[in-house]
């Protein structure tokens, strides 16, 4: 049996123990790792994220009563019950069950037809890791109510509405980068996302049979994006597009990125979002170029300039991050950056199979060396997006 399945018995199994009842089905969707392309959503701009093997599983049974039950197996507190039509935006302070309560609401503010329902979670998706908890909360809770309702809504269309709820109901101003990636990634492949208009294309991405590997290290420093840090950066941006005249950043071409930062030069803050967001876009299109033409080890550079762009003039590193990537690019990886959000949470390490152990090895020790909790670190291979699962 593998895993995905024997969680599915064992969320079925709870969801009975909880709620006296089978569940109508159980659905599954995925945490992910951005390969490149950070801050660049909320700027119409290009992102290339993959899908995790780590999922949220819920299960569900839909109900008559315009009641919500939620119920997590990684929360404490028991059952959360709400009335749908009592739902409001913002929800102040009501912890995990604001993602999939915002889910139904944003559903039912677009006019679908969503009742109520049992859900009952687990998930494999580190928490505040940067690996997108939230999303795939959200993500499995839309494709389970768009399931037992019978909608049938397209995969953006999902993501679009966990994005209003995580912006709306939970009032964090995210991107759509991660709503997108749980929804619409498949196994074997990054996707490289348009986030102006979502359309994406499916890059094979086969490390292990170029003898690469993608680690992923969770530095464990716990990050949070709703403390307002976040906020500022797309403020920023957003202030750095009206300043040049544009409708977004992604409408400034690496081209005139010099001329750009001229017309800048009065507010240096601003001048180094827009320098970030500018290259980064670039950098994504360049990683795109080397994963078509066959040399993913050609990325590795860019990773680690998409680092030293997101330190030092987006300004959103850690310690711990910095050292995860000067580590395991001293230890002989091909490239290295943080991941997500920033202010801790993972960075990513790309690096050929035979120095996998001596970068690991690497790793834990500066980090026990600077007195810092141990990272975890697993390699990242793309798994598929949301589904359903045979209960
Ligand atoms: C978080 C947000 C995304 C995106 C990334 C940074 O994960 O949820 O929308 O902005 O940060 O790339």
């Amino acid at each position: 049996m593998t895993d995905t399945a024997h969680g599915a018995q064992q969320t079925a199994a709870a969801f009975r123990a909880v709620y006296g009842a089978e569940p109508t089905g159980i659905w599954a969707a995925p945490g992910r790792v951005n390969l490149i392309g950070e801050h660049t959503d909320y700027n119409d701009g290009f992102v290339m994220p993959l899908a995790l093997p780590h999922t949220t599983l819920a299960a569900a049974a839909p109900r008559t009563d315009g009641v919500l039950r939620l119920h997590s197996a990684g929360a404490d507190g028991g059952v959360v019950e709400l009335r749908l039509d009592e739902l409001r935006p913002p929800s102040a302070g009501a912890g995990w069950a604001a993602y999939p309560a915002g889910v139904a609401w944003a559903m039912r503010a677009a006019g679908l037809p969503v009742g109520g329902a049992d859900l009952h979670y687990t998930s494999t998706v580190p928490l505040g890791a940067g690996l997108s908890s939230s999303a795939a909360l959200e993500v499995a809770t839309a494709l389970a109510l768009d399931d037992l309702h019978g909608l049938g809504l397209p995969r953006e269309e999902l993501a679009r509405l966990a994005q209003r709820a995580e912006n709306a109901f939970v009032g964090v101003p995210c991107g759509i980068m991660d709503q997108t990636a749980a929804a619409c990634c498949t196994a074997g492949h990054a996707l490289f996302l348009d986030t102006r208009d979502l359309t994406r294309r499916h890059v094979p991405f086969d490390l292990a049979a170029e003898g690469l590997c993608l680690l992923v290290v969770d530095t464990r420093v716990r990050h949070q994006l709703g403390d307002g840090a976040y906020a500022e950066r797309r403020a920023g941006c957003e202030r750095g597009a009206r300043a040049l005249g544009v409708c977004a950043l992604r409408d400034v071409p690496y081209a005139h990125l010099s001329a750009a930062l001229d017309t800048l030069a009065g507010d240096p803050v601003v001048q180094a979002l827009v320098r970030h967001i500018v290259t980064e876009n670039h950098r994504v299109e360049q990683t795109v170029a080397h994963l078509d033409a066959g040399h993913p080890r050609a990325i590795g550079p860019l990773l680690t300039a998409g680092h030293a762009s997101l330190r030092d003039d987006f300004k959103i590193s850690c310690a711990e991050l910095d050292l995860a990537v000067d580590t395991a690019r001293a230890a002989g990886a091909l490239g290295a950056r943080m991941t997500g959000g920033g202010f801790g949470g993972s960075a990513l390490v790309l690096v050929d199979q035979d120095a996998t152990p001596a970068v690991t090895e690497a790793l834990y020790a500066a980090f026990a060396a600077a007195g810092h909790t141990a990272p975890r670190i697993f390699p990242a291979v793309p798994g598929p997006g949301a589904h359903r699962l045979a209960v």
